[in-house]
Parts: structure tokens; C-alpha cells; sequence
């Protein structure tokens, strides 16, 4: 199978390697930084040849793609695999794996082995986890291992039963404390980029401006130095969307479409239709015809 090559480069482009180096610098140029998710390589190859400068295999792999009722199941060989996948799609976008619930939780050696695991095994140039603060220890450790890390805190997903459910941080003002605290912690400690989730725009805007580091929100307003959203949210494939999505396309109404359509035609049988089938050379369709007729006429 081949992929129609959709680019949202200039025709003949080959785009330039975007690197952890190429995100600070769009901050310090005010570009904006754009990042989807993807967890497979047809999708990671599209996103790619839209020009989208990070590839996040996220851990939201658990319901976009494997059905869980949320991220916390996902494991380490799930996100590996499809992380894999995606490595293939990608040229030119800076691929990120998302270190799932459980993988750095347990000790800072099983952090790095599995951050490791993610570059070594899947191809991943950026590992992210969740949390501020009081994973700088961690961040550093891995770092220490010549891995890049992402920050990611607000509403982050890995601690929904602490957060009593998916809300939205930093509403109050001892909440807006800590999330600049963990903001600046993770700025210090050096990581590629932070991401803001789920928090009020204006906070958003304040941390954006504070930290060197380049700010990826998600339901965290316009101010952020990026924008990530899920992939199957932009195409309208999951149940239930959030306030912040936006939709770019309906692949749930095309794939339904399409499906109904298929069924309705191979049930009147107007697919396929005979340009769409292979046919013998003329010369073994007549050979073929002769040894039919000749079987024909043994039987009468
Ligand atoms: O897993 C994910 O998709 C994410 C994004 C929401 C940032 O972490």
C-alpha cells in the first residue's frame, strides 16, 4: 500500500530536521510550535508531511486507540510498540514518547531504564512525564543519561484519581503559586519544552512569559509558545471532546460513510465491478475455454 504524499511544505522542500535546539529558538523568534499526537506510522507520516514540528506518541494512546478508560493502564511495551510505528512515518518532526503511568513512578534506575528504552528500542528523541517540582530529581537523572525530557504539568492525566477527576488547575491563587513553582523548576532543570494543561488561560500566559523554555498548551489558551492537540480529537474520532478542541475534520462521519457505503455495495453486489477485478491473458482465457468446452461435451 502507498500513501498519496500530502505536504505542507513548498513542493520539493524536504524540510528542515526539527531538533530540541529548534524549539527554543522559535520561542526566542515568537513562531508558534505545533505538535499532535500520532501512534501509528500512516497517521506519524502524515503529520509529518503536514510540516507539524512535534510527533507526541502520547499515553492518550490508552483511549484514542486502545479503548481504555483512561491513560493509567498503558504499558511500557503499548507505548514502545506504536511509538516504533510511529519512528517509521517521521523524517522531519521531533518525535516524543510519553512515559506512561508506572514507568517513573518506582525508582529514578527504572526511569532511566525506560526513558532509554524509548530512544534505544523505539526511536524516540524526547521522552515526556507528568509533573513539576517534585520530578526535577528525576528529570535530571534522566538527562544526566544524555535523554531530552518534556515537562508536563496542570491537568495532567497520570493523577486523575489525586485530582478527584479531569479538572481544570490553577484556580486558585495557591494553585497558581505551585504551578509557577513547578513551571520554573522544570525551566532550571532544562527540559525541552513544558507542557500546560488544562489551566486558565491567564495563568498560561504568565508562565509562558516567565520561563525560558518553550511553553505546548492544551486548553491552556492562546499565550503558550504551542499548540498539541490529540489527533483523534482534531478529527472528530473520540466519544466525548473537551471545551478546548477544535475539530479540523470529521473522520468519524467519513469513516461511517464509507464503511455504509462499502456494505451497501458489496450487498448489491456493485462492488467490485469487473475493471476492478484481474483478468487472465486472452490467450489462457480461450485455452481455458477449450478445456471447459471439451469437459462439457465428455459429460453429455
Ligand atoms: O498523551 C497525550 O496525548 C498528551 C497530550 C495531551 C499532551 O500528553
Amino acid at each position: 500500500m502507498s500513501l498519496t504524499p500530502i505536504s505542507g511544505r513548498p513542493q520539493g522542500d524536504p524540510g528542515q530536521k526539527i531538533s530540541v535546539a529548534s524549539l527554543k529558538e522559535k520561542k526566542l523568534r515568537h513562531e508558534p510550535i505545533t505538535c499532535l499526537t500520532a501512534y501509528d506510522y500512516a497517521t506519524a507520516r502524515l503529520v509529518d508531511e503536514a510540516g507539524i514540528d512535534i510527533v507526541l506518541v502520547g499515553d492518550s494512546l490508552a483511549q484514542a486507540v486502545l479503548g481504555y478508560e483512561n491513560t493509567l493502564s498503558v504499558t511500557m511495551d503499548e507505548m514502545l510498540h506504536h511509538t516504533r510505528a510511529a519512528r517509521r512515518g517521521v523524517k522531519h518532526a521531533l518525535l516524543m514518547g510519553d512515559m506512561p503511568y508506572g514507568s517513573y513512578h518506582m525508582s529514578a534506575e527504572d526511569a532511566v531504564r525506560n526513558a532509554a528504552r524509548f530512544v534505544k528500542e523505539a526511536g524516540a528523541e524526547v521522552v515526556k512525564l507528568e509533573g513539576g517540582e517534585k520530578r526535577v530529581d528525576l528529570i535530571r537523572r534522566i538527562m544526566d543519561a544524555e535523554i531530552p525530557v518534556a515537562g508536563h504539568i496542570g491537568l495532567t492525566p497520570q493523577s486523575v484519581n489525586m485530582m478527584g477527576g479531569y479538572k481544570v488547575q490553577g484556580k486558585s491563587l495557591n494553585a497558581i503559586e505551585q504551578l509557577m513553582r513547578d513551571a520554573v523548576a522544570l525551566d532550571r532543570a532544562g527540559v525541552v519544552c513544558i507542557v500546560l494543561e488544562g489551566i486558565p488561560r491567564e495563568v498560561a500566559a504568565m508562565i509562558t512569559a516567565e520561563v525560558n523554555t518553550p511553553t505546548i498548551g492544551i486548553g491552556a489558551g492562546p499565550e503558550c509558545d504551542g499548540q498539541v492537540l490529540v489527533f483523534h480529537d482534531l478529527l472528530n474520532m473520540t466519544e466525548h471532546a473537551a471545551k478546548f478542541v477544535r475539530q479540523y475534520g470529521d473522520g468519524a462521519a467519513m469513516i461511517m460513510q464509507a464503511a455504509q457505503a462499502f456494505r451497501a455495495d458489496v450487498m448489491t453486489r456493485q462492488f467490485p465491478s469487473d475493471a476492478e477485478a484481474y483478468h487472465l491473458p486472452k490467450e489462457t482465457r480461450e485455452a481455458l475455454n477449450t478445456v471447459l468446452e471439451r469437459k462439457r461435451t465428455l459429460r453429455r
